[in-house]
């Protein structure tokens, strides 16, 4: 049996090896005829200036121009098939003819719209989230595109950062799994791309998620040992998992703009991680090094190059600059035919030079997206993704229960679709009024401005709009005055059983330039909230939001609190299925929530510092704490309530004693007391208590999602070997010591069992 596997482990290497030979010599004799112009060509991406329809490809427009050059590799932003075939058809036409790759922020699906990434991660199903990335490169690749900016695993410990929303929380192991799985769903578990799996990007490469002060795009101060443990493990697992391509970030590390950093891009990813697909830089990143202080646009692009970039998005840096560059001898043509040669197998991998038209076929646009089937499944998802913080017994409500709904949040389709979702059926996304009006007598009144700085709130609505559409006319917000719309929702509330109240963030306060120093509810809606808690009715908040909030008087006076983030399609009915119990919440935060702001950045995986103070003690001096607060956080790192109850008998190790190159089972019965069936995210941490570096008080190293039938019991087991006791050591070398380590299973990060096991 042993021979048989190793004769079919060398069919296997010898069929890659022949493949990877075969795709050598066609592209040695592709760039054997392409001229200097034509390679540097290959290395620029554009955006496709919105969602261009196909009338629009005309001789004037500046990528058909650029095309007929030969100075365009690829372009982004069309999910257009018309247009891209038009563009397509004159990219085979034009220079050496090669066929183009066709992007597109696919981030959280694509025309079936799913939860927003932090919402997805809050599943802790990485079966679901791989089938999420399954269907939206289904939709994506039905529509011309063929390449995915996504996923995007940035680890963030600051709330602040409006670009949490993007990502799958603060913990790099958790954040490791999903990025393998969004992966595999978008590219398939194999080499090959079939007709309906699509590239991936794997963004923002690297630490962009650790960004000071949670101001977007600000620098990154980390060691390597700190970023190799806390933040790098998702790129490295999307590496391993064969994602094709990375997208370079715009912040600096060490002191280099990450876009022209060869330490990340050549030596960590390529050398260490094995990576050999190719590097895209972020849109304008390689201009905004000169802004970074580096250089002029030769200078910073020439050194972009040589640092293991291989394309250009929106620069025009490489296509302005490279062949003076290459004249002057600041680069070398092997530099060139680098970029250019990883650019043409990434096409070739496609099987774009087999067929150019492979992901463009209009039968399959039309058939493929959006389909009743992806929407179901959009809706299966969602009550996966509702982090239930607070039940005091009025949740699930009881159909027939009449209902006021209330706040501006209630009717907002495109806030429940999230700040990246590129869908046309964006207002067409069930918002929560939509969903509970269909199972119970329902009212609504908006209940208040969104903001009370109005000028802040047209900036924040109306920004981008501004900014893109040229003679945009915004139309007028604060028309109606703030005591009115709370006089209309109060009274709606009297008249009502129950008062459903939806508030946050609409979807431009949070993702890409996004940051908030104050993430609390914005203060018209919380003194909307204040009325009603006055009325004496029961107030279930349901809060949209892409990060999490300060919450401290609403977890004191609300009734029931229900985090949906933005969930997408089919959000407003998902949410509807969870408050009137057709769902039972199952979901658990990825992200802790902070009491306070100045709490920031704020994560479980902390040190513990030579002066510890417990989480939820008050001020004492001369520890590590806050005068004004408590160190812990309000909600933790893998909490959320179900409508069920569970209880966590003894944690047992197979063992106490464990050889460095063996294992050992940690294992806990978990059991359903309540009277509904539910699912469980069982958690695993370990602490290495003495080590040759210090390390975190927690870390998350397993966990298990699993069905508990009302009443029932289920074992849960985790094997534990040397892999998930090592970490970076100082000297970058992933070690596991031997000594005693703290074992801790348990529902979230707070409330766990702990056990000692020592490694010999
Ligand atoms: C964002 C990327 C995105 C790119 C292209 C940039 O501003 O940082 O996440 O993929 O634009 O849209």
């Amino acid at each position: 049996m042993k021979r048989l596997i190793v004769v079919f482990a060398a069919l296997c290497v010898l069929a890659g090896c022949s493949q990877n030979s075969e795709m050598d010599r066609y592209i040695n004799r592709l760039m054997d005829g392409m001229t200097l112009e034509q390679k540097i060509g290959q290395l620029n991406l554009h955006s496709a200036s919105g969602f261009i329809s196909a009338a629009r490809v005309t001789e004037e427009d500046e990528n058909v121009k650029l095309l007929k050059a030969g100075e365009l590799g690829g372009l982004y932003g069309s999910g257009d098939v018309e247009y891209l075939r038009k563009i397509q058809e004159i990219a085979l036409e034009s220079g050496a003819g090669i066929p183009l790759i066709t992007g597109m922020d696919v981030i959280h699906g694509c025309e079936t719209v799913f939860p927003i990434p932090l919402a997805l991660s809050t599943s802790w199903n990485m079966e679901l989230i791989e089938k999420t990335a399954r269907v939206a490169a289904t939709e994506a690749s039905a529509k011309g595109i063929n390449w995915v900016f996504s996923p995007m695993v940035d680890i963030c410990r600051d709330a602040r950062w409006g670009r949490i929303a993007e990502g799958g929380g603060e913990d790099p192991f958790l954040g490791g799994e999903i990025a393998k799985a969004m992966v595999y769903g978008y590219q398939g578990r194999d080499a090959e791309y079939a007709d309906d799996e699509v590239m991936t990007c794997v963004k923002h490469y690297a630490l962009y998620g650790g960004a000071e002060a949670g101001r977007d795009y600000n620098s990154v101060f980390l060691s390597r040992q700190e970023a190799l443990n806390g933040y790098l493990r998702p790129y490295q697992q999307a590496a391993y998992a064969g994602a094709g391509s990375y997208m370079s970030s715009f912040n600096e590390f060490e002191g280099i703009p990450a876009t022209m950093n060869p330490y990340l891009m050549d030596e960590l990813l390529r050398k260490d991680w094995g990576f050999d697909g190719f590097i895209v830089s972020d849109a304008t990143a390689i201009l905004e090094e000169v802004a970074h202080g580096i250089g002029d646009l030769q200078e910073v692009s020439a050194r972009s190059l040589q640092a293991g970039l291989d394309m250009d998005m929106n620069s025009d840096g490489f296509v302005g600059t490279l062949k003076k560059s290459l004249a002057e001898g600041r680069v070398s043509e092997a530099d060139i035919d680098r970029a250019c040669r990883r650019i043409l197998e990434a096409k070739y991998k496609l099987g774009l030079f087999e067929d150019p038209f492979r992901y463009l076929n209009p039968d399959r646009a039309a058939t493929d997206v959006y389909t009743p089937e992806n929407l179901a499944f959009a809706r299966e998802v969602s009550h996966e993704c509702q982090v239930l913080l607070k039940n005091d017994g009025v949740l699930p409500l009881k159909k027939g229960t009449r209902v006021a709904v209330v706040g501006p949040l209630a009717k907002d389709a495109t806030s429940m679709a999230g700040m990246w979702a590129t869908s046309s059926h964006n207002s067409e996304c069930f918002t929560l009024f939509d969903g509970i009006a269909e199972v119970t007598p329902a009212t609504y009144a908006e209940g208040s401005w969104l903001m009370k700085d109005k000028d802040l709130e047209e900036g924040i609505r109306f920004g981008m709009m501004r900014m893109f559409m040229p003679g945009f006319k915004a139309p007028a917000i604060h028309t109606v005055s703030q005591q009115q719309l709370i006089a209309e929702a109060v009274s709606n509330a009297r008249r009502a059983d129950v008062v459903i109240a939806c508030v946050g963030e609409i979807s431009t306060m949070n993702g890409e330039g996004a940051s908030r120093t104050d993430i609390s509810i914005p203060d018209a809606q919380q003194e909307l909230l204040k009325a009603l808690k006055a009325t004496g009715k029961p107030v279930v908040m349901v809060l949209v939001t892409g990060r999490p909030l300060t919450l401290g008087w609403e977890e004191e006076n609300m009734n029931a609190i229900l985090n949906v983030w933005s969930q997408g399609s089919e959000g407003g009915r998902a949410v509807a299925d969870v408050l009137f119990g057709d769902a039972n919440p199952s979901a658990k935060l990825t992200t802790s929530f902070p009491r306070s702001v100045g709490q920031l950045p704020l994560y479980y995986n902390h040190k513990n510092t030579g002066r510890p103070h417990p989480d939820y003690e008050p001020y004492r001096k001369f520890t590590s704490c806050y005068m004004d607060e408590l160190n812990g956080p309000l909600y933790p790192f893998g909490y959320g309530l179900s409508y069920t109850t569970y209880e966590y008998g003894p944690m047992e190790l197979s063992a106490t004693e464990m050889p460095l190159g063996g294992s050992v089972t940690a294992s806990v019965t978990v059991s359903n007391t309540g009277s509904r069936d539910g699912d469980e995210v069982v958690q695993l941490y370990i602490h290495d208590i003495y080590a040759s570096s210090t390390r975190p008080v927690q870390e998350l190293k397993g966990f298990r999602k699993v069905h508990i039938a009302a009443g029932e019991s289920v074992k849960v087991e985790f094997t534990l070997t040397a892999e998930e006791l090592s970490f970076y050591n100082h000297e970058l070398d992933w070690v596991c010591e031997p000594g005693e380590f703290e074992i801790m299973i348990g529902p979230n990060c707070r409330d766990i069992q702990t056990s000692i096991l020592t490694v010999l």
